[in-house]
C-alpha cells in the first residue's frame, strides 16, 4: 500500500478486518515496529477523533507524532498554482509540502471540501499535491471527498456487532444546519459496496451522491421503507452533490431526523454515526442514548483502523530496508 485514500488500498477486505480484530486484541504487539519513524498529521480543518485516534495508533506502533494545525500558528498557505501571492498567504503549499516531508516518514492530511469549485474538490487537489510532492506515504484523514479511516472503523464495528452473515445496512441522510461535505457518506458507500452486506441509501430527492461511490447500491427515497428490517442505521448529513446545487443545503426536513418512530420498523437495528453529531437534528437523544447506539465503540475503532493502515503503509515502503 503506497497511500490510503479508498477501500481498494486495503486489498482483501476480509483479511484487513481480520488484521484489525487481531490488533484490537493486542494493540501493542508491534510496539517496536515503527520506532524512530515519525508521523506528521496536517490539519487544515478541526478534528477531535481523527487527531487523537491516529496519534494514538502511531504511538501504539512506537512512532513519534507531530501535529500541525495549518490555520493556527503556521503561515497561511496558498494552494493554487499560478496565483500572484500579494494577499494574506505567505507560503505556497508547493514549498511547504516538501519541507514538511523532510521531517517525517508518513503524512496524514485533513483538508475538507471548500465548495467553491466542484472539480477542484473532486480532483482531491490538496491531498494529491501531498501525494505528488512529499515523496512519503499519505493518508487521507478526511479530505475533500473521502474519509477512509472512518469507513474502515465503521466496517470493523459492523463486523463486530452483526447478528447475521449478511446484515442490512442503511445509510440515511438527516438534517443539519450547516452545509457538510460528502466525504463520510462517499467512503461509507465505497466500503459497503465492497463488504458482504445488503446496502441501501436513503435521502430526499436531490441529495444523490457521486455515482463512483454509490455504484450499484439501492437508493430508496422513502426513509421508512428503507429502514424496514434494517440491522444497522448509519446516519449522516451531507450537502448536495448534483449541479447546480453542489455544496448547498436543499432540505432541512426534520422528518428525516432519526427517532424511535423510524427505529421501530427496523430489526432492532444498531444506530451508527461518525460523530460529531448534532442531537435532535440528526438523531434524537433517545436513539443515541439507547443500548442500540454504537457511536462510542465506533469512535473507539478509529484507533484500530488507523493502526492497521499505518502498519501496512510503513511495512510496504522501503523504510525498513534503509
Ligand atoms: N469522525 C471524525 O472524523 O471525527 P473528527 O472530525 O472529530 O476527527
Amino acid at each position: 500500500m503506497k497511500n490510503y485514500t479508498n477501500v481498494k488500498d486495503l486489498g482483501n477486505l476480509q483479511e484487513a478486518i481480520k488484521e484489525a480484530l487481531e490488533i484490537k486484541k493486542n494493540r501493542y504487539a508491534y510496539k517496536h515496529l515503527c520506532e524512530n519513524k515519525t508521523l506528521l498529521m496536517v490539519f487544515f480543518n478541526a478534528s477531535l477523533r481523527t487527531r487523537l485516534s491516529t496519534q494514538k495508533a502511531g504511538m501504539n506502533l512506537g512512532m513519534n507524532t507531530i501535529v500541525l494545525d495549518v490555520n493556527q500558528g503556521a503561515w497561511k498557505l496558498e494552494t493554487e498554482r499560478g496565483v500572484i501571492m500579494d494577499g494574506d498567504k505567505s507560503e505556497h503549499i508547493l514549498e511547504a509540502i516538501p519541507v514538511m516531508a523532510n521531517y517525517c516518514d508518513l503524512i496524514g492530511v485533513r483538508s475538507f471540501a471548500q465548495f467553491e469549485n466542484k472539480s477542484y474538490d473532486y480532483q482531491e487537489t490538496i491531498l494529491n499535491q501531498f501525494i505528488q510532492y512529499s515523496g512519503k506515504p499519505v493518508i487521507s484523514m478526511e479530505s475533500a471527498t473521502v474519509h477512509p479511516l472512518q469507513a474502515f472503523a465503521d466496517l470493523i464495528t459492523i463486523e463486530e456487532y452483526k447478528k447475521t452473515v449478511r446484515p442490512k445496512v442503511v445509510m440515511t441522510w438527516a438534517p443539519h444546519p450547516k452545509a457538510l461535505p460528502q466525504a463520510v457518506p462517499n467512503s461509507f458507500a465505497d466500503f459497503m459496496n465492497e463488504a458482504d452486506v445488503e446496502f441501501v441509501i436513503t435521502h430526499p430527492e436531490g441529495y444523490e451522491l457521486a455515482p463512483q461511490f454509490v455504484r450499484g447500491a439501492r437508493i430508496e427515497y422513502d426513509q421508512m421503507k428503507a429502514f424496514e428490517n434494517a440491522d444497522f442505521i448509519y446516519a449522516k448529513n451531507w450537502s448536495a452533490y448534483q449541479d447546480p446545487n453542489y455544496g448547498k443545503i436543499i432540505s432541512t426536513d426534520k422528518n428525516w431526523t432519526v427517532s424511535n418512530r423510524q427505529m421501530a420498523v427496523t430489526n432492532q437495528a444498531y444506530f451508527m454515526h461518525c460523530l460529531p453529531v448534532r442531537r435532535n437534528m440528526i438523531v434524537t437523544d433517545e436513539v443515541i442514548e439507547s443500548p442500540q447506539s454504537l457511536v462510542i465503540p465506533e469512535a473507539a475503532n478509529r484507533e484500530i483502523s488507523a493502526q492497521v493502515v499505518i502498519k501496512r503503509l510503513l511495512s510496504s515502503t522501503k523504510l525498513f530496508e534503509l
